[in-house]
């Protein structure tokens, strides 16, 4: 009778087993799905919500593994009480800053995620070894993959954590403005340090890992607080340095080393979901690494070893560093030059999204186009903040996807343009990154914006941009300035286009 009990319960036991497997395809197969639904902005909502229903049936399967492992051998009892108070504390500390946070502080958001995930990795490896090594004991030998597994994910998941909390820090203006040019200017002292932390991380991690394999008896814990520590100096080290303008690029870095270190984690636990889950991250955010990087003509060694950006006019020559005669035009004039063209191209950048003017920018493009003249918009790939930025914006204000033009496909135009209204933008304009080759920017890919036979440039003032340099656009002949704040500007020409 308690045979057949037993074999029942090994039964279901064992068909809980492959229904979580069974789950994990299927939320690895929705974040695929979810991730393809994010390659063009009709779909991304959609395409977010498929992933975040995949992470939801990933959640289940993990606490239904759980629930069916409880029992065996070797495995600690389960604290639900712990779990449920885990998730809750999670659902309320994300949902809120997810809902409010502007658009415009939505990379420091993506750099705190990052931060947790990268986090979470760190500690999923401890945990791992305390469940492996034990702080006096030796429960059992690890197999080769949860010793290299929870290792390299200790290791790159504690650098993630630390250094997406400096980029976060940066990003929000929580550090002293000195005290982060100092840090700047100190980067090449910083690289010898990193240098050196990363071959004690390694050498701890070498150490542990032979002797974990060996069966050679328990490591003392502060072989792995020591790892830990290393590495997240290290990522304080490396992130400290980096300028500004390079901060998307390093948190989208900061991400692909997450993404890998929650696969190796994932290596470490035999979890299916995590293991694909961080390959996918860690591809995807090596892929838009790399892209940002060419799209602002930047080698990846050369953002995290040098210093650029960051609205440091001193360190680039700022405004007023060349000078010429700036014309200064008014809404009225503005408005009856849009009026008469046969097309105009609006150029979208940073400003547009600090000014929200995305809504009067559809207004402005309406009435043009009701009085018969074509209107596109120019997007580059590293116009705002974030990949996507100036998409996301005017999709909002429901630009049609058609009008949105990328770089290679609308810089032809420029030239038979009568006129480009920049709106916000400023380094992905700068003529400079073409003509000088003593730019700091020199060989970026801009829009041909100069090339137009007129441009007007909306801005509050003579400002840098996020480069720190200054913009010979605005000097050009061609060229006049619409001052002010870019929406108040904007709901002007409105009113003066109306009027017509
Ligand atoms: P920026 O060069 O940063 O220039 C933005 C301009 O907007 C500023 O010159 C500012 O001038 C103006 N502005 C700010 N608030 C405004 C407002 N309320 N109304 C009107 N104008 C306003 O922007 P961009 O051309 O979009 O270039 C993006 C920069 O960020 C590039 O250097 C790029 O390499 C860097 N970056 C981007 C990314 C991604 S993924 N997008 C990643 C890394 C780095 P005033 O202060 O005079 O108004």
């Amino acid at each position: 009778m308690s045979a057949t009990l037993l074999s029942e319960g090994a039964v279901v036991s064992e068909a809980l087993g492959y229904g979580v497997t069974v789950l994990y395809i299927v939320a690895f197969s929705l974040f695929i799905y979810g991730l393809m639904g994010l390659t063009g902005p009709k779909t991304a909502v959609r395409g977010n919500w498929i992933a975040a229903v995949g992470m939801g049936i990933a959640i289940v399967a993990t606490l239904l593994g759980v629930y069916n492992s409880a029992g065996d051998a070797g495995v600690p009892a389960i604290n639900w009480v712990l779990i449920v108070i885990g998730l809750a504390v999670g659902v309320a500390l994300g949902i809120p800053p997810a809902l409010k946070t502007k658009m415009t502080a939505m990379p420091q958001l993506v750099a705190l995620f990052n931060g947790v995930g990268g986090g979470t990795v760190a500690l999923i490896a401890w945990a791992e070894y305390i469940e492996y090594h034990g702080f006096t004991t030796v429960p059992d030998v690890p197999s080769v993959h949860v010793i290299v597994g929870s290792l390299f994910a200790a290791i790159i998941g504690s650098v993630s954590f630390w250094g997406s909390l400096v980029a976060f820090a940066k990003l929000q203006e929580l550090l002293n403005k000195n005290l982060e040019r100092k840090l700047v200017a100190a980067a090449k002292g910083f690289q010898l340090a990193n240098i050196v932390l990363a071959i004690v991380a390694i050498g701890i991690a070498v150490y542990i890992g032979v002797k974990a394999g060996a069966g050679d008896g328990p490591t003392p814990w502060f072989w792995i607080v020591g790892l830990l520590i290393a590495a997240g100096v290290m990522g304080l080290f490396v992130v400290f340095p980096i300028g500004g303008a390079d901060m998307p690029v390093v948190i989208s870095l900061l991400n692909a080393m997450t993404g890998l270190s929650a696969a190796a984690a994932g290596l470490a636990l035999n979890n299916q979901a995590m293991i694909v889950a961080g390959m996918i991250v860690g591809a995807s955010g090596s892929i838009l690494t790399n892209l940002m990087a060419k799209a602002m003509n930047r080698s990846i060694p050369a953002i995290i070893f040098g210093s650029f950006g960051g609205g440091d006019d001193a360190a680039a020559g700022g405004p007023g560093a060349a000078g010429g005669t700036v014309k200064a035009t008014s809404a009225a004039d503005a408005a009856i030059q849009m009026a008469y063209a046969n097309q105009v191209i609006v150029v979208p950048g940073y400003g547009l999204a600090v000014a929200q003017a995305q809504h009067a920018v559809k207004e402005m493009a309406s009435l043009l186009e009701s009085k018969g003249v074509e209107v596109k918009y120019a997007i580059h790939p590293v116009a705002g903040r974030m990949p996507g930025h100036m998409n996301v914006l005017l999709a909002e204000a429901d630009v049609p996807y058609d009008s949105m033009k990328e770089m290679d496909d609308i810089n032809g135009e420029f030239q038979r343009t009568d006129v480009a209204i920049v709106i916000g933008a400023n380094d992905v304009t700068n003529p400079a990154a073409r003509n000088d080759p003593s730019s700091p920017i020199h060989g970026m890919p801009i829009l041909n914006v100069d090339q137009a036979r007129s441009t007007i440039v909306l801005k509050r003032s003579m400002s840098s941009g996020y480069a720190g340099i200054e913009n010979p656009l605005f000097f050009a002949d061609g060229t006049s300035m619409l001052f002010g704040d870019a929406k108040k500007s904007v709901d002007s020409v409105i009113e003066e286009l109306k009027a017509l």
